[in-house]
Parts: structure tokens; sequence; C-alpha cells
């Protein structure tokens, strides 16, 4: 939740602080600021809105000089979007004036404390608070800014990714974080802050993330050091060399970063599986899995843990795990599992998928779960992500930057790592036959050609789009491996679309949601030959014979579905444990055409944020 973007060097700071910012607002997009220091002194503009309308309040308001800066992009937690709700913030006195991506959870006790000894506050934010604790300590100690930042940090409870800086002392930007994240660019003679690299990864390939309670003094001329916010302890970082380019993180000729993504997934289950699966010749490798097969092997069961559509990979993953490597699953929303005081044991092997790696719930889960003395693994996309290093061991996704809110590429490539860990696990186990592994190995790797295959129905599945926008309600509907993608597809055309829709295991219709259908109801059902082909055909039945209108995703040549549904989208045959990865590919374009039809902003839906680092 917000992006935050900082600059200090021998560059403009305007131009790059603003593109980064439109880089960073998939992580916030309700209101936007910028504050920059010509030499003499600051220039502050903010504003209710995206980064396009900061962009033009700017460029009529204020000085755009300067090589030293602040932006940011802001999802609200504490006070409306407004103007000036909006970040940077300054101090009461003016000199200081920070951005802040996280909440304090105890600003209301402070901004008591700070109003009694005279403080005044314009906004309703707790990032105004802090701003003021850190000017009071650095007055009332005598301290530098640095300094003062540390001891008010040591006072909040909360999370934060700040930069902050003080105008009599124009050559440094003081950073600090505690579960939001934060990088530091390096560039020569200039340092890019930002709560990830898409900002400055054009300038430089270099780049450290701080960890949890540090901070560091970006001084042009000083190299970076980082210093523990509770016991001063000093560490030189390592710094990555990162491997992101700019083409990835643009839109490429497509409409949307949705569309783009949908389109890259042949592209990124291949990066997943690349170098991992060996089909020809009867080997997957997974360094985060072979180091801990006997974890694994000997495991009494597997906990997953996620929110959102990373959770549905989960429960796709709980089918996988199940039916091939015979290893019991649970999967919880991790929000759920952290406040429910869990049965946890050494024996335990919890798995935590997340597409950002930031996600606080999960973060929380993976933390008790240790405590507890469970192994834990982690899938995340972002590489270096709060996740990613959390967890003991792990496995990336490789999907490349996903920027549309909405998870499309991440839920197929997560499948495709949780597939390949299953597979191998029971491989190791002996359940199958070796012609039977190879047969899976192949048909895996067989995955993006088909996946390529199942995008030529973009045209169709828009067809039918144009029928059903103006529905009010949808229901999605499918058994087994294909239950979680009916819950998947609901939530995809829920979120950027924001028609009411539900997923159901088709089973359960007769239980309660069949009262539902009538001949508004779209039903969107997903029937593929293999599984319970015959009874979800029945399904069907049902629903027709109440007038419910059917959209039915179905194996390539089905004949019985085509004559019971309104319409069909046809996908190509595979087994039945990667159907998912196929049958998912038509409702994420289902949902993206009705989005763009019912003129919604189909990458920034309203309300959400990429990546929810508050709980
Ligand atoms: C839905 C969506 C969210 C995320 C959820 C978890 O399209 O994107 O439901 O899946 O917020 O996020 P990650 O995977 O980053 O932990």
């Amino acid at each position: 939740m917000c992006g935050i973007v900082g600059y200090i060097g021998h560059r403009d700071a305007y131009p790059i602080i603003i593109k980064g910012l439109q880089r960073l607002e998939y992580r916030g997009y309700d209101s936007a600021g910028i504050v920059l220091f010509d030499g003499v002194d600051t220039h502050l503009s903010k504003t209710k809105g995206k980064v396009e309308d900061l962009k033009k309040k700017s460029e009529s308001s204020i000085s755009l000089d300067g090589k030293l800066g602040l932006g940011h992009t802001r999802w609200a937690t504490h006070g409306v979007p407004n103007d000036i709700n909006s970040h940077p913030h300054y101090s009461n006195s003016g000199d200081l004036v920070i951005i802040h991506n996280g909440i304090i959870e105890n600003y209301e006790s402070i901004k008591k404390a700070l109003i009694k000894r005279g403080y005044s506050f314009e906004s309703d934010t707790d990032t105004e608070v802090l701003v003021n604790l850190i000017e009071e300590v650095k007055k009332k100690e005598g301290v530098k800014l640095g300094k003062a930042v540390q001891i008010a940090l040591n006072q909040v409870v909360g999370a934060y990714a700040i930069a902050v800086f003080d105008k009599n002392k124009p050559d440094e930007i003081v950073v600090a974080k505690l579960g939001s994240p934060l990088a530091i660019g390096i560039g020569e003679n200039e340092y890019f802050i930002a709560s990830d690299a898409s900002p400055f990864i054009e300038f430089t390939n270099n780049a450290v993330y701080l960890e949890d309670e540090e901070m560091a003094i970006v001084r042009i001329g000083k190299e970076i050091k980082l210093r523990k916010i509770k016991d001063d302890a000093i560490a030189y970082p390592d710094i990555l060399e990162l491997q992101l380019n700019l083409e990835e993180i643009e839109k490429g000729g497509y409409d949307h970063f949705m569309l783009k993504e949908i389109y890259e997934q042949p592209r990124a289950i291949l990066d997943t599986y690349r170098g991992r699966l060996l089909a020809d010749q009867g080997i997957i490798r997974m360094a985060g899995i072979d180091q801990n097969l006997e974890k694994f092997l000997n495991a009494n069961r597997i906990i997953i843990v996620a929110c959102g559509t990373s959770w549905h990979a989960g429960l796709v993953a709980e089918y996988i795990f199940e039916d091939l490597a015979r290893i019991p699953v649970e999967v919880e929303y991790a929000s759920e599992f952290r406040y429910r005081n869990p049965v946890i044991t050494e024996n335990d092997v919890l798995i935590a998928i997340s597409q950002s790696g930031e996600t606080a719930d999960t973060l929380a889960a993976i933390k008790l779960a240790k405590e507890k003395g469970a192994f834990v693994f982690g899938v995340c996309n972002v590489v270096g992500s709060s996740i990613a290093r959390e967890t003991m061991a792990g496995a990336y996704t490789h999907a490349g930057p996903e920027i549309g809110v909405a998870s499309t590429k991440a839920f197929t490539t997560q499948i495709t790592v949780l597939t390949l860990i299953a597979l191998k696990l029971a491989h190791e186990k002996g359940i199958f036959s070796n012609s039977k592994y190879h047969e899976y190995l192949t048909e895996l790797e067989g995955i993006p050609a088909k996946v390529q295959k199942t995008l030529e129905s973009n045209a169709l599945v828009e067809h039918i789009s144009e029928i059903y926008k103006d529905s009010s309600n949808c229901l999605y509907l499918g058994r087994g491996y294909n239950f979680p993608v009916a819950l998947e597809g609901a939530l995809k055309l829920k979120e950027i679309s924001y028609i009411h829709a539900e997923g159901y295991p088709a089973a359960e219709m007769k239980h309660g949601p069949i009262a539902l259908i009538d001949e508004q109801m779209p039903v969107v059902v997903i029937a593929t030959k293999k599984g319970h082909y015959e009874k979800v055909v029945s399904n069907i039945q049902e629903i027709k014979s109440r007038s419910g209108r059917i959209i039915a995703v179905v194996t390539e040549g089905d004949k019985t579905v085509k004559e019971l549904a309104d319409h069909v989208v046809e996908v190509p045959e595979t087994s039945e444990s990667l159907t998912p990865l196929l049958t998912t590919i038509p409702l994420q374009l289902l949902s993206y055409h009705i989005a763009v039809m019912r003129g919604c902003n189909v990458d920034q839906p309203r309300n959400l944020a990429k990546s929810v680092t508050v709980e």
C-alpha cells in the first residue's frame, strides 16, 4: 500500500519522481504528492487523484527545479484521500519533510502528547504525527536527523518505509523500514529510493534492499551503511545486481497491463519451469526442494497460507499435492491462520504463496509458523521481497513484474511451481511408474503451447462479454481441480468490473445458490472432459432447466455440453491436474473484456492496491 520514490543526485528530480510514481501507482492510487528542493527552498504539490493529476497540478503551480525530491502515491489508511492527507508532510517548523508507506498504530497517543506540547496538525494522518515526533526528538535531544529518526522510530508501533530530509541539510535523505518494502538504487553520485526497483531500473541495476528495522543515511559521496534501528549495529549491505529490464514494466503495445500479463502467460509458465524441468531426462531440479527434500518427504502435512488469488493457487495445490504426492494439505487464509492459535508442529511444512512477497497477513503467518518450529517455504514472484527473505527456503515463480492489480500470470506460475514440487515429491516417494512420471513431465512441458492456443479464444470471449456486460450477478461453478478456478474467475470479475460474482463447487449449487438462477443469471461452468465430467453435465442440465444462461469452458471437441450451453469456449485437452492452467485463461479474458466494456479502470480497480502491506 502506497508507493514511495526519492532522488538525490545530479539530475533533475522531478521527471524521475513522477515517472517512478507512475510505475508504483499499482501500490495505491487515491492521491499523490511531490516535494522538490531547489537549492534554497522546498516546493510541495499534492492532490487527490492519480499521478497524472499530480503531474498536471505540479506543472502549473510549483517550480520543478531541484536535484533532491520525494514523491508518494497513496492508498489511504488514516484520513480520507484528499489534498491535505496526501504525502509528503512537513513538520511544524517546515524544516523536515517525510513520505511514509505503512501504518503507525500508536499515532493517536503520540499525537495527543505532541498537541499538549504545542504541536498542531493539518492532516488526519499518522505520518504527520511521525514527522513531528522526529522534529521534537531532534530539537529536544539536540541530535542530527538520522539519530532523531532512530529515536523516534523506537517509540512507534506499526509498519513503515519512510524517507525524510531536512531542508537545512539538503545533502542527505534518511530512510528506514519495518514491514513495508524499501530499496535504494545506487548510481554514480546519485541515489534513488523506492518501494521497488521499477522507478530506477533505467538508471542503475545496483540496489540495496533494507531489512526490517534497518535504516540508512543516504548521502551523496558516501557509501551506504545500514544501521539497526534498535541497537545501533552497523552493517555494510550486499549490493544486488538486478535482472529487471525496462520492457518488462511497460505496456508493450497492449491497452492494459492486465491484458499484457494475460498474454504473457505462455512465456511466464515457461520461465517458471526453465532450468527446473528437464522432461527428456526425467528430472525436476529445484534448489529449495533438493536441499530440504527430507523435510517435505517426512512432513506430517503441508499447510498452505496465502491471500486472494494466491490462496486460490493454494487450493489448486491442495488437489495436486494430495492427488499426486499423497501428502495431506490444509489451505488457510493467512489472516485467519495467524489469529486462530493454530496447532503447528515441527513436522509440519508451511508453504506461503505470495506474488508481491509483501502481504502483511502472509508475512505474519510465516513468523508464527517459524516460532512454532515448522519448516517454512515461500513461493513468491518478487525477488528479494520480505516473504522471500523471511522464509527458510523457497522457489520464485519468475513470472516477471505483475503490474495490473488483478493477478493473472502470478496465479498460473504459482500453480506451475507447486505442480513441479508435487511431481518431484511424488517421484521421490515412488508413487508413479517411470512412464507415468515422464508422461506428466512431458504434459507440463507442453502447457505453454496449450495456453497460447487457449488465448486464441480471445475474440469469442470478447463477443460473449458484450452479451453479459450489463449483468449484475454471475455464478462460477467447477468441481475438483476446477473448483478453485471457479473461485478465481469470480474474484477476477468482481474486483475489476464490480459485478457481484460467486464461485461454488458445482455440486453445492443444490444446497442454496440454485435459488438465484433465472434467465438473468449468467453461470460460468468449467466442464472439461477429465474429472467429474458427467456430474458437471448434470449440473449444467439443472441450470438449463431453470433458464440460467450458461457459458461453459469445455475440452476441445466436446459435443454434449455444446448442445446444452449458450456459449462454449474450448481449451486443449490435458491431464486433469493441469487443467486449471488452461481453464483460468478464458475466465481472465472474460473479466477483462467485461470491465473494459463497462468503462472500469482495469489496471487500477477502485479501493484496491497491488501490495497489501497492512493487515
Ligand atoms: C486478486 C489479487 C489479490 C492478491 C492478494 C494476495 O487479483 O491480486 O487477491 O492475490 O492480495 O497478494 P500476494 O499474492 O501479493 O500476496
